[in-house]
């Protein structure tokens, strides 16, 4: 009998702290008008100075667990999706581990930068599938205004901040994730990258006078790469579940540039009413981006028990993914 990740609970954490565009208009030469139309996006959301990753991942777990009924302890497995842990290491799902309390979990990161969430939901069904563990809390938790330089308005108008969760088990009633597909290409790294603070250039008083701890973006060549990976992901999960395009009832992208999920939306024959959108609020909070997508569309019921749910990402590797949900 073929079994599904089921999704049992769904938690976020968003920071308070609204950054408009009027905001960066004062920061750098921009303006609301080329941010808008260029990239969907309105206002994003920023930590305070105190808060790291591992803060928010913590609250959108405890939220997912709280409304999935468990306690911390029986937590079996904790993996996190970042590209922003709170330190390179220890890893930051060990430091949420120890914030809720879940002291029989095993507990490690997935690094694959905005597609690191649909990484983990397919390392945890294939963890689970063979018996290793009964369950996972899954986050995915970012905090990119940590590593933007708000002197580049070709990088700062882009990212913010956030985490989103899920609570899952095995289960056998037709409802969860039921297929994926992930890819790599590892000879586009230097479109999307972070110079400094590894063990290729160790962070020094020159790294980081000349700004190589903050994100660096190859923003045109990523756009076109971006819609051919998303197209490509989404194909190959749909084919693997024998499914059509057609069937897919929400569509919920990676939230990078609404032209890009535009593009993608256009390749793909899905119309405007199908894909779930957030942008305008959130901007890009990179491996955070799909769960919170999934938990908001979930919670305001865009769609129900039946329904094909594709969740679509790429990230810089390059990474990308697809997942097929029902219900
Ligand atoms: O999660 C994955 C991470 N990243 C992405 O997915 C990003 C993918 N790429 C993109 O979303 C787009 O390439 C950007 C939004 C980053 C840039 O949009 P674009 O339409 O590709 O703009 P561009 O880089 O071709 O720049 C067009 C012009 C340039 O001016 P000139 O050379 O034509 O005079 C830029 O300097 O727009 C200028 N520009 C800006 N102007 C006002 C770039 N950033 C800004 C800005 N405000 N913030």
């Amino acid at each position: 009998m073929k079994t599904y990740l089921k999704i049992l609970a769904t938690g976020i954490s968003l920071p308070e702290k609204v950054l408009c565009n009027a905001d960066l208009e004062r920061m750098v030469e921009t303006s609301d008008d080329w941010i808008l139309t260029r990239t969907g996006i309105r206002e994003r959301r920023i930590t305070e100075k105190e808060v790291a990753t591992s803060d928010l991942g913590a609250d959108a777990g405890r939220m997912a667990l709280a409304s999935a009924g468990k306690n911390p302890e029986d937590v079996d497995l904790i993996m996190v999706a970042t590209a922003t842990g709170d330190q390179m290491f220890p890893s930051t799902a060990c430091i949420v581990q120890a914030k809720l309390g879940a002291v029989n979990a095993t507990a490690f990161d997935i690094s694959a930068a905005c597609s690191g969430f649909l990484y983990c939901l397919t390392v945890a069904y294939s963890l689970l599938s063979s018996g290793v563990y009964r369950n996972a809390l899954i986050i995915g938790a970012e905090t990119l205004s940590k590593i933007t330089d708000y002197s580049d308005r070709s990088t700062c108008v882009l990212f913010g901040d956030g985490a989103g969760a899920m609570f899952v088990e095995l289960g056998n009633d037709g409802k969860g994730m039921f297929a994926s597909h992930l890819g790599s290409d590892g000879s586009y790294a230097s479109l999307l990258n972070l110079p400094a603070g590894g063990s290729r250039m160790p962070a020094s008083q020159e790294t980081v006078a000349n700004g190589q701890h903050y994100i660096k973006m190859n923003g045109n060549e990523l756009f076109k790469v971006a819609v051919r990976s998303m197209e490509e992901a989404a194909r190959r999960t749909v084919d693997k579940a024998e499914l059509d395009t057609d069937e897919i009832d929400l569509l919920i992208p990676h939230q990078a540039n609404i032209r890009i999920i535009n593009s993608l939306r256009k390749r793909l024959d899905i119309e405007k009413e199908r894909v779930y959108v957030n942008i305008e609020r959130f901007g890009n909070t990179s491996a955070a981006s799909v769960p919170i997508a999934y938990h908001e569309a979930r919670t305001a019921k865009v769609f129900d028990k039946n329904s094909n749910i594709l969740l679509v990402a790429f990230g810089g590797g390059i990474t990308w993914g697809g997942v097929l949900i029902r219900g």
